[in-house]
């Protein structure tokens, strides 16, 4: 009871996703699935891939303090819809701290660095490498995976195959090395059930 008690307010949140944008709310199911799955790869503990579920599942909360109209903008974005866009880590850390009290520390970081790159290129703070939490370093995979092989209003949707080379094509620039590197062995399958492509 008490487990389902602490969950209550991250189901009342989704809600909140799925309220702003169903294509939101979906990416994050996925996301959370998908960075579990990739979490098992690499013998995370069930208390990890517990907290790294739902950092995935809650990664782009902050999203929903962001007009639809620039999220889902065909075409490209002006220097100032970039800079709203690269607040939502940071607005989705802040969400879940005051409005929904959540206090577990891999939880805030992955959701604030969860557009963080490897080579220190990312944002908000251009961490580089292993400063950067691992939870966050998976979510950033699979948040990839998902985008590359959905069909968005500003692009189509890559094969799988494609998208799984684009992960390794990226190892060491965009994303950890050790958490792409057998990224063709994942099992398609699997990937395609999570994915729902
Ligand atoms: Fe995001």
């Amino acid at each position: 009871m008490t487990n389902l008690l602490r969950k209550i307010p991250v189901i009342g949140s989704t809600r909140n996703i799925k309220h702003h944008n169903e294509t939101t709310f979906t990416h994050g199911i996925k996301v959370a699935q998908l960075s579990v799955y990739i979490g098992k790869k690499h013998c995370l503990t069930s208390f990890e891939l517990n907290s790294l579920y739902f950092a995935a599942l809650l990664h782009d909360i902050g999203k929903t303090i962001i007009p639809p109209s620039v999220i889902f903008k065909p075409g490209s974005l002006t220097n100032f819809e970039w800079d709203i866009i690269k607040k939502h880590p940071s607005e989705g850390k802040r969400i879940l701290e005051t409005a929904l009290c959540v206090q577990n520390t891999d939880i805030l970081h992955s959701v604030l660095r969860h557009h963080e790159k490897y080579n220190g290129k990312g944002y908000p703070d251009g961490l580089l490498g292993e400063q950067i939490i691992y939870q966050a370093r998976i979510i950033s995979v699979a948040d990839a995976l998902d985008a590359m092989v959905s069909h968005r209003i500003y692009k189509s949707a890559f094969p799988l195959n494609k998208a799984i080379r684009e992960l390794i094509n990226c190892s060491g620039e965009q994303f950890d090395p050790y958490i792409v590197e057998k990224a063709d062995k994942w099992n398609k399958n699997s990937l395609r059930k999570i994915l729902m492509i």
